[in-house]
C-alpha cells in the first residue's frame, strides 16, 4: 500500500486530504501525516481526518516512512518543500503552479530526474469531462484548425480578501487563476505558446491594502497562428452566484466549441444566501447505500490520478509513457509557469514577450 503525507492543509490541502482519506477507505493508500505551519490547521484536520500532524515538513519527511507526498502550500512556497521532498526520496504531486519561476521549475525537474522521483503537477481542469470532450473534438479535427479562442476565469473577491490576504500580494490572477487555463488550452490544442502580451489593473484590492492585480487580460499566440485571450480577475462581487466564474470558447476553420464551466445547470436561492449555482462536476458529496459519505468529481479525480500513476509505476510501468496523457508532468508545469511569468514580464514592460 502506498504511504502518503500531505504538506499544506489549508483550503486546497483539504481536498487532498478528502481524496486520500477516501482512497484509504478503499484500501489503496495509507494517509500517514500532514505537515502545516499552523497548529490550528493541524488540530482541525486531525479532528476531521484523524491524521497525525507536523509543524515542520522536514521532520515529517525524517520521521515517517513515506512513499509519496502531495503539496498544497501557497504558490511561492512550493519550491523548497518540493525540493526537500524529492531529496528525501518521495514521489511528489504539486499543486499548480509548479513554481513561480521557470528556474525553480527546472531545478525541481532536474532534482526529480537525479533522484528518480515521479513528479506530477495538479492541473485539475484537465479532468473536467466537458474539457476532455473539447480536447477530443479538437484533436479529432472536428473543429478544423483552431483560429482563435477566448477564456475567462474570475473569482469572487472573498478569495484574495478573506481566504488568503497574507499571500495574495505574492500571487496574482495570472498565477492563481490563469495557469489553470494556460495549461488547459495548451493541452487541448497540443500547441506550444510563442508570444504573450498582457495588461492589468491594480485598484480595488490595492485600496484594501492588498498589493496585487485586480485583473489581467492576456493574449497568447500559439504555434501556427492560433491566438487565445485570457481574462482573469479576482474581484467579483460578494453576492455573485458562484465562487468562480469560468468558461472558454474555441473557433476553428470548421466549427466552434463553447463551454460554460461555471453554470452547469443547477441553481438555488436560499434565505440569507441568495442565488447560487452548483458545480457538482468539481466536487460532489454523496452518501452510498450504507450511509457512508463519498466524494466524486474532477477535483478528486486529478489527485487520485497521482495514486493511479504510482500504482502503474509500482507494477513496473514506465513513467515516460504518461507523457502526453491527461497527467501533467514536470515539463507541463514548466510550460504553464513560463506563460504566467511572461504575462508578468509583459505587464511590467508593456511589450510582447517571446516564450
Ligand atoms: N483554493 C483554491 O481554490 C485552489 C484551487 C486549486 C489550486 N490551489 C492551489 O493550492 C495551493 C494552496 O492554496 P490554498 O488555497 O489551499 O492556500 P491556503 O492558504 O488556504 O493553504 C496553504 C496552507 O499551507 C500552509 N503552509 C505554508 N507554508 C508552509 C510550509 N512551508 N510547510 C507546511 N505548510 C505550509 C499554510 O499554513 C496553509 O495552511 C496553492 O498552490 C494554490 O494555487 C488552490
Amino acid at each position: 500500500m502506498i504511504k502518503i503525507g500531505v504538506i499544506g492543509g489549508g483550503k486546497f490541502g483539504t481536498n487532498h486530504l478528502i481524496t486520500l482519506n477516501q482512497l484509504e477507505r478503499q484500501g489503496r493508500v495509507k494517509l500517514v501525516a500532514l505537515a502545516d505551519l499552523s497548529p490550528a490547521i493541524l488540530e482541525a484536520q486531525n479532528k476531521k481526518f484523524g491524521v497525525k500532524g507536523y509543524r515542520d515538513h522536514q521532520e515529517m519527511l525524517r520521521q515517517e516512512e513515506l512513499d509519496a507526498v502531495t503539496i498544497a502550500t501557497p504558490d511561492f512556497a512550493h519550491l523548497q518543500v518540493t525540493l526537500d521532498s524529492i531529496r528525501a526520496g518521495k514521489n511528489v504531486l504539486v499543486e499548480k503552479p509548479l513554481d513561480i519561476t521557470a528556474e525553480g521549475c527546472r531545478e525541481i525537474i532536474q532534482a526529480a530526474q537525479e533522484h528518480k522521483i515521479f513528479l506530477e503537477v495538479d492541473f485539475h481542469k484537465r479532468y473536467d469531462p466537458y474539457h476532455q470532450e473539447t480536447k477530443r473534438l479538437v484533436q479529432e479535427g472536428a473543429l478544423g484548425e483552431i483560429q482563435y479562442g477566448y477564456v475567462h476565469m474570475e473569482d469572487k473577491i472573498i478569495v484574495p480578501r478573506d481566504w488568503f490576504p497574507g499571500w495574495a500580494p505574492r500571487s496574482s490572477p495570472a498565477w492563481f487563476l490563469g495557469v489553470h487555463f494556460y495549461d488547459l488550452i495548451r493541452w487541448i490544442l497540443k500547441k506550444e505558446p510563442k508570444t504573450v502580451f498582457a495588461t492589468g489593473i491594480k485598484r480595488v484590492l490595492a485600496g484594501l491594502g492588498i498589493d496585487t492585480y485586480d485583473s489581467i487580460q492576456t493574449k497568447i499566440e500559439f504555434e501556427t497562428g492560433t491566438t487565445v485571450t485570457f481574462d482573469t480577475s479576482w474581484i467579483l462581487p460578494d453576492n455573485f452566484e458562484a465562487v468562480v466564474n469560468q468558461g472558454f470558447r474555441l473557433v476553428g476553420d470548421k466549427g466552434i466549441a463553447e463551454v460554460d464551466s461555471q453554470d452547469r445547470g443547477m441553481r438555488t436561492c436560499l434565505n440569507q444566501v441568495g442565488m447560487q449555482t452548483h458545480n457538482l462536476g468539481f466536487l460532489q458529496e454523496k452518501k452510498d447505500k450504507w450511509g457512508n459519505t463519498t466524494f466524486a468529481g474532477y477535483g478528486i479525480e486529478s489527485i487520485a490520478d497521482f495514486v493511479d500513476n504510482l500504482e502503474f509505476i509500482n507494477k513496473g510501468g514506465d513513467a515516460q509513457q504518461l507523457s502526453g496523457t491527461i497527467t501533467a508532468l514536470g515539463a507541463d508545469g514548466l510550460a504553464a509557469t513560463k506563460m504566467a511569468a511572461a504575462v508578468h514580464e509583459s505587464l511590467e514592460n508593456g511589450k510582447i514577450i517571446k516564450i
